[in-house]
């Protein structure tokens, strides 16, 4: 071989390497050896033996260290959030609901920013418990219903969906309604809350936008290392949410279930870590950065995240790019700070990028925290058979499938919620 072939080589092999490093493990036996950080065990090494010492020492220092290093801190407080009535109707979904959509507005440093809820609830009920949880691509997407607003904010293209050049549009009504069990979450005696993603921060690395800019002091571009990425913004979002839900008699507002598939997933979590004024989280799908435990490596890894997805997490999080051993803490840490609240986790058979077993290992270490207040998790740490949900109220299933939310995923959901949450 000659110089100039061996120098070809190397070229050629450089970019190959970097793709090796990259190449998702998908082996069982190929996860590497790790320690978990023990939930009940605080940094200084002391050991949690009860309930109020997890609520005073160990809970806090978890949320803390998530809150800086992993989603990242919300810098300060808006100066006001206001609720607007667009629009209603007491007949709604050929008479079975009542239909709202409410313009919340969020005020600070002189700027704004304001996204529409939508609220079915069961006809003639108040007081319901109610699933509140983003959309990906507009509110008009989960209903048939033609007096669904359509959103303005910039939204990820979909082809299938006829969004192109980032604007949602009329013609993606309904095309989502296969996620969103709108009869079934009625019928079961609930209201369903949702939002599009997109007009609390759009899904983009551009902190120019969104909520974040609100934030910003004098020249500022974008969050502080330590301040929150997109995820934080929208459980942040999820919190003003439930500030209106908390306002609106139809609702019971002590009875508010954060909801979230994937992404979505993640701020559902994270919103439910945050504001423990939501009564119970479902996490389906959620994966890496959600209920998936990072030490484990197996699909989806923390750099693999942070360089798909710049904007998802705090930028101090980068730092734990191929460092999962050293992160002081793991995802199952993040489950256990929902505790003693009902906690469904929910993962599928062919999403093995979300680490399926990772997902049900962290909510079984996560349990231990619920131990505390005797209250049941998952137990074993041999998973269920597919199709064969472990329900407590911290609960498990994993079903067959591809990643998504499909009307058995909120058969569970809803079983669990009249058991757990609104009995
Ligand atoms: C990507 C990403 C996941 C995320 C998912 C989704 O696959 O890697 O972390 O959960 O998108 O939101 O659909």
């Amino acid at each position: 071989m000659n110089m100039k072939t061996l120098l070809y080589s190397c070229l050629l092999l450089i970019p190959m390497m970097a793709q090796a490093q990259f190449t998702p493990n998908y082996e069982e036996q190929k996860v590497p050896n790790f320690t978990l950080p023990d939930v009940l065990v605080r940094f200084n090494g002391k050991k949690i033996k009860n309930a109020k010492k997890w609520e005073k020492k160990r809970r806090p220092e978890i949320l803390g260290f998530f809150e800086r290093t992993v989603y990242g801190q919300v810098p300060g407080s808006l100066d006001n959030v206001s609720f607007t009535l667009l629009e209603s109707d007491k007949n709604a979904l050929n008479g079975k609901a009542h239909r709202k959509q409410i313009e919340v507005l969020l005020t600070k440093n002189g700027k704004s920013l304001s996204f529409t809820l939508l609220v079915y609830t069961p006809k003639n009920r108040q007081n319901v418990p109610v699933f509140l949880g983003y959309n990906f691509y507009g509110n008009h997407t989960i209903t048939n219903d033609t007096m669904v607003e359509v959103p303005k904010a910039w939204s990820l293209n979909n082809e299938d969906f006829g969004v192109l050049d980032h604007i949602p549009t009329e013609k993606s009504r309904g095309v989502r309604t296969n996620r969103w069990d709108l009869n079934n979450i009625l019928e079961g005696g609930f209201g369903l809350a949702t939002i599009f993603y997109g007009e609390v921060d759009p899904d983009k690395d551009d902190f120019s936008d969104g909520l974040h800019a609100l934030f910003y002091e004098e020249e500022q571009e974008r969050p502080h290392p330590e301040e929150w990425g997109s995820i934080a913004a929208w459980a942040f979002g999820l919190s003003r949410a439930l500030d209106y839900l908390e306002t609106d008699p139809d609702i019971d507002g002590t009875k508010v279930i954060a909801f979230g598939h994937s992404r979505l997933g993640k701020a559902s979590l994270w919103a439910g870590a945050t504001d423990e004024r939501f009564a119970a989280v479902v996490s389906n799908n959620s994966g890496c950065g959600g209920a998936a435990l990072s030490k484990r490596q197996f699909g989806e890894t923390i750099a693999r995240i942070n360089t798909n997805f710049p904007h998802w997490f705090a930028t101090n999080f980068k730092e734990y790019n191929e460092k999962e051993m050293e992160l002081p803490v793991d995802q199952h840490q993040l489950l256990a700070l929902i505790a003693p609240r009902p906690l469904y986790v929910a993962s599928a058979h062919e999403d093995q990028w979300a680490d399926p077993r990772g997902e049900f290992l962290s909510a079984h270490y996560a349990s231990a925290v619920y131990q505390l207040y005797t209250i049941n998790g998952v137990e074993t740490m041999a998973m269920p058979q597919l199709n064969t949900p472990m329900m407590n109220a911290l609960s498990y299933h994993i079903r067959t499938g591809i990643h998504d939310v499909t009307a058995y995923d909120w058969e569970q959901y809803i079983r669990w919620a009249q058991k757990y949450v609104a009995p």
